[in-house]
C-alpha cells in the first residue's frame, strides 16, 4: 500500500511578519521545515514525500533539504498557489498512483511518527481523518463589532491539526468539487472532505506540541520543543 505525504511549503507568512519566510527560518539546530521532512522520511510506511513550495524556491528547497539532509523520499518538489488549497490541489496533482495521502503543514514542525502511525491507523479505518486535540479555551462565535453570539459546548470543540489524511481518490474528488465553488472559505482539507466529499471525517488524538508556526510567539516555544527533538536524537 502506498503512502505519500504531501508538505506544504509554500505560504508567505504574513502573520509571523518576518523577511525570511517561517518555514525557512531557523528553530534550534535545524530550519522549520527540516522537522517534518525528517519525520515523513523516518516513517516505515511512507512510501514517498510530494513537497509543494513557492515557484521561486524550488531549487533552494532541492538544494538546501532534500539534498543537503538526504530526504531521499522526495519524489516531486512542486509548485504551490497562492492560498493553501491551491498548493494543496498542485501536491495532490503531483503524486503518482498513491492510496492515502497525508497532508501536513510544513510550518508545523514536532510531528512525531508516532503521531503519524496513529494517523495511518485511523485513516485506514475511517479513509478520512485529521489529527485534533480537545480546547483549552472555551471558543466564542462572534459578529460585527466583536459582539459574542454563542459559545459551543467546550467539551465538543477541538482544535485541528495536521497531518490530515485521505485515501487518495475521495480527498481528489473533494477538491475537484470545491474548486468549481466557493473555495476562498477553505481554510483546511477535512472541511472540503465534510462539504464535498460525501464522506464523514474522523478525528485523531493530535498532541498540544503539534504547534503551527505562525507568530512570533511560536518561535520562543518552538525553540524549546525544537531543543527536546534534538537532544533526544542525539
Ligand atoms: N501554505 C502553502 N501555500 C499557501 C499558503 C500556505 O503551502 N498558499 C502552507 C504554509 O507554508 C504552511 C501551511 O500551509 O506550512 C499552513 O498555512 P499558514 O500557517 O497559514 O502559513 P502561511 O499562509 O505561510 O502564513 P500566513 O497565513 O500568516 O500568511
Ligand atoms: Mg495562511
Amino acid at each position: 500500500m502506498k503512502c505519500t505525504a504531501i508538505i506544504l511549503a509554500a505560504g508567505q507568512g504574513k502573520r509571523m511578519k518576518s523577511n525570511v519566510q517561517k518555514q525557512f527560518l531557523q528553530l534550534g539546530e535545524y530550519p522549520v521545515l527540516y522537522y517534518s521532512l525528517k519525520a515523513f522520511q523516518d516513517s516505515p510506511e511512507i512510501t514517498d514525500i510530494v513537497l509543494v513550495c513557492g515557484k521561486t524556491e524550488i531549487n533552494y528547497c532541492k538544494d538546501a533539504f532534500v539534498q543537503k539532509y538526504h530526504i531521499d523520499k522526495v519524489s516531486e518538489v512542486v509548485a504551490g498557489g497562492k492560498e493553501r488549497y491551491e498548493s494543496v490541489y498542485q501536491g495532490l496533482c503531483a503524486c503518482h498512483k498513491t492510496d492515502y495521502v497525508l497532508i501536513h503543514d510544513g510550518a508545523r514542525p514536532f510531528v512525531t511518527e508516532e503521531l503519524i502511525q496513529r494517523g495511518l491507523d485511523c485513516a485506514k479505518e475511517y479513509q478520512a481523518c485529521a489529527a485534533g486535540v480537545p480546547s483549552k479555551d472555551t471558543v466564542k462565535i462572534i459578529g460585527e463589532g466583536k459582539k459574542v453570539v454563542s459559545t459551543p459546548d467546550r467539551s465538543h470543540v477541538w482544535n485541528v491539526q495536521t497531518p490530515q489524511i485521505f485515501e487518495y481518490h475521495l480527498i481528489k474528488k473533494a477538491y475537484e468539487k470545491a474548486l468549481m465553488h466557493d473555495s476562498s472559505r477553505i481554510t483546511d482539507d477535512a472541511m472540503v472532505v465534510e462539504d464535498y466529499g460525501n464522506h464523514k471525517v474522523w478525528l485523531y488524538e493530535g498532541s498540544y506540541k503539534n504547534i503551527k508556526i505562525t507568530t512570533p510567539e511560536d518561535l520562543e516555544i518552538g525553540e524549546i520543543f525544537a531543543r527536546e527533538t534534538y537532544d533526544k536524537k542525539k
